[in-house]
């Protein structure tokens, strides 16, 4: 169904594996659906049968850190194309598990790539996709999931078998936790920070909190 009378809204989630995400993302988009939104809900990388073969690859298959990059930002850039602007063109709420910002933390951050010339590959990839030829499609809210690495580490343990990002060392999650750190202090107001080491009840609060000094959802927290 088309919802053009009401403005596209395109949120992401963040935060390194085992932040517990997910159940929030699924909550979130159903209480959009209460509020009678209309939701996409996708995620990174993926979120088209391009991308999703792409995804494979990236968690998979061993690459040096620009052919990571370049990987998830070819993965993007058929998301945005197919599924993401479409939809937020319809006014749809777009929200998306990892967009951008798991690049700089995992490919900057966690494997060291140039952060400047991810922000080059930003620009490339994002621009020209709407009705405005000169602006980056960057989401309106980034819900940012903070919790150490080892915390992390240890809900981790108990998770299925690993992929080629979770079966890596602490080290490596405590430098991702930096690379998203580092992007909350330049992003600005776009990023708000949940503190995940929290109980479920906890950490919804503070996501219902954020939409809600948004207008975008209202009331108590479902
Ligand atoms: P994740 O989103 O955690 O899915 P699942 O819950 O199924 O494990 O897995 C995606 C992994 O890909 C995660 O470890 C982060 C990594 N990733 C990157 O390294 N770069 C990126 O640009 C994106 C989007 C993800």
């Amino acid at each position: 169904m088309t919802d053009t009378s009401k403005p596209g809204i395109f949120i992401t989630f963040e935060g390194i594996d085992g932040a517990g995400k997910s159940s929030h993302i699924a909550a979130l988009a159903q209480a959009f659906r209460d509020a009678g939104r209309t939701v996409t809900l996708t995620r990174e990388p993926g979120g088209t049968a391009l991308a999703e073969k792409l995804r494979n690859l990236l968690l998979h298959d061993a690459m040096d850190p620009l052919t990571e990059a370049l990987v998830a930002f070819a993965a993007r850039r058929d998301h945005l194309v197919q599924v993401i602007e479409p939809a937020l063109a319809r006014g749809e709420v777009v929200v998306s598990d990892r967009f951008t910002d798991a690049t700089f933390a995992y490919q900057g951050g966690g494997r060291g790539f140039d952060w400047g010339q991810l922000s080059m590959l930003e620009r490339l990839v994002q621009t020209g996709l709407g009705s405005q030829a000169d602006v980056m499609r960057e989401p309106d809210l980034t819900i940012w999931f903070d919790l150490p690495a080892d915390v992390a580490a240890e809900r981790l343990a108990a998770a299925r078998v690993p992929d080629r990002f979770e079966a890596q060392p602490q080290d490596f999650f405590a430098a991702v936790a930096a690379g998203y750190a580092r992007r909350c202090a330049q992003a600005g107001t776009r990023f708000a920070r949940i503190d995940a080491h929290q109980s479920r009840e906890q950490v919804w609060q503070q996501v219902w909190e954020v939409l809600q000094a948004r207008g975008w959802l209202k009331g108590e927290p479902r």
